[in-house]
């Protein structure tokens, strides 16, 4: 096994042992491409979520927040080419059942197929064949079935349960969170005295069926996307994609993201109304490499447009100054939320050597995202002035932060728990800090530095501006 995939089994195994993340219904054997997150992962997502909502909607005086349902008006995905054109070739293995998407398998081959017809697939796929290179890279076998199209679209139903079967009440669960950005813009206009430019964000689960989903949380069929559309006039498009390309990446940073871990990837291939499209991609260790993270497109009047011709409602915009009615182009910015935990995961995963022969897991989270900020021991557990004391403290500092209080085992094991987790501080009540001893120390505690390891004494009166100057 490569080194590559040493860090990924590293890395899938801490977030189910350290309850970061869970394969979803386990109890029954699993279900493919979908994960749960536990304690710790929730408030990881939670951390990260906020952060994103802060710069995109908190900070800025162009862009307001929405949450649209998950299910729309089936025409919306009409109009959007969903119903007819979100699909991706898919291959199977005769053999093995093993499933591929088949621009992949080109992929391997040194094959462009993003995009490509159907047609084109199966002649390249052809070619292979013939060549005797297309194998199943699973059991091996070379019965492999020629492409067909796989729609991403998830199904379901709504009304009455006759009614319910039928096809005409077919609904879907949302591929992307934009599409209610769209179905709402009108009415943010009406009510929240924006004037273009101006942005819409939100935050959202999104179902894809998709057809291979391998790779822990990087790929699902249940996701949440964390997206914006910034609405303009077209005169804008140039000033206003190299401000949101710019004004995204910088953002990395506020992750703890080194610059030299991202990059742009523009592409060549654009949807037909786009005319700039770039994704941010970030070298993950646990995949082997670059993958995109986010992506920023320039979506120009299409959505919109297609909006007002299947709705019948005029979706223009009048600018009061320039006298002009039109449809606004759009801007968007796309991200996922699952993309991005496991790219904090993957970046704050380090195993260092603390002395010969024993190695820590740390994860050095920025302490903004830690799951949990402080932890809270008594020395003892079996030492009741210990414990009461170590609650205080812990009852005093939960007001203000996440914190935990932990009295299991040693505490050097506390510790490397706690370094698992990526919990910034610890800190412990001990016999010192009753006073017993040296009554200068009373009422004083151990601090640790989850990064340095090193321990400071502060007085418990003390620790709550420590932290609020540490914890920033
Ligand atoms: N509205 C545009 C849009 O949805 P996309 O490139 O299909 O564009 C945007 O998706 C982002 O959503 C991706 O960059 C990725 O971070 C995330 N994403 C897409 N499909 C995903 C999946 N199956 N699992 C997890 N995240 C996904």
């Amino acid at each position: 096994m490569s080194e590559k995939n040493d860090v990924f089994e590293k890395i899938v195994s801490l977030a189910k042992r350290r309850g970061f993340v869970f394969p979803s219904s386990e109890i029954y054997g699993g279900f493919g491409a979908i994960y749960d997150y536990g304690h710790y992962g929730t408030l990881l997502k939670n951390n990260i979520r906020d952060l994103w909502w802060k710069a995109m909607v908190q900070l800025r005086d162009d862009v307001v927040g929405l949450d649209s349902a998950i299910f729309m008006h089936p025409m919306a995905w009409k109009a959007s080419g969903h119903v007819d054109g979100f699909n991706d070739p898919q291959v199977d293995c005769r053999q093995c059942k093993a499933r591929f998407r088949a621009d992949h398998l080109l992929e391997d081959f040194g094959i462009d197929a993003d995009k490509a017809t159907i047609e084109f697939i199966n002649a390249e796929l052809g070619k292979l064949r013939e060549a005797g290179k297309l194998k199943c890279s699973n059991c091996g076998s070379r019965d492999l079935t020629d492409a067909k199209v796989f729609s991403l679209m998830v199904k379901s139903n709504l009304g009455s349960p006759t009614e319910a079967l039928s096809e005409e009440n077919v609904v879907y669960l949302r591929p992307e969170t934009c599409g209610g950005i769209y179905l709402e813009y009108k009415n943010t206009v009406n009510s929240a005295r924006v004037k273009l430019p101006f942005g819409i964000a939100q935050v959202g689960k999104a179902f894809r069926n998709e057809i291979v989903a391998r790779q822990f949380i990087f790929r699902t069929r249940e996701f949440e996307q964390m997206e914006m559309q910034y609405f303009h006039h077209p005169s804008m498009t140039k000033e206003k994609y190299e401000e949101w390309k710019q004004s995204r990446w910088t953002w990395y940073a506020l992750l703890g993201i080194p610059e030299d871990k991202i990059r742009f990837h523009k592409h060549e291939k654009l949807a037909h109304y786009a005319s700039e499209a770039y994704d941010i991609e970030y070298d993950y260790a646990s995949l082997g490499g670059f993958k995109e993270v986010e992506g920023i497109h320039a979506r120009g009047d299409w959505d919109l447009s297609q909006h007002s011709k299947f709705s019948g409602d005029d979706l223009t915009y009048f600018d009061e100054k320039t006298n002009e009615r039109f449809i606004p182009h759009i801007m968007e910015t796309s991200v996922g939320l699952a993309r991005l935990f496991l790219m904090v995961l993957d970046n704050a995963y380090t195993e260092e050597e603390v002395k010969e022969g024993d190695v820590r897991t740390v994860m050095k989270f920025p302490k903004s995202l830690a799951p949990v900020k402080v932890a809270v021991f008594p020395l003892l557990k079996n030492k009741p002035e210990l414990v009461a004391k170590a609650r205080e403290v812990y009852d005093m500092l939960k007001q203000e932060w996440q914190c935990e209080f932990d009295d299991n085992g040693n505490v050097g094991k506390r510790y490397r728990r706690q370094d698992e987790i990526g919990t910034p501080y610890c800190v412990t009540v001990d016999f010192d800090t009753l006073g017993e001893e040296d009554a200068s120390l009373k009422d004083t505690v151990t601090v640790r530095d989850r990064d340095t390891m090193e321990q400071v004494r502060i007085p418990v009166a003390e620790l709550k501006d420590y932290f609020a100057k540490n914890l920033k």
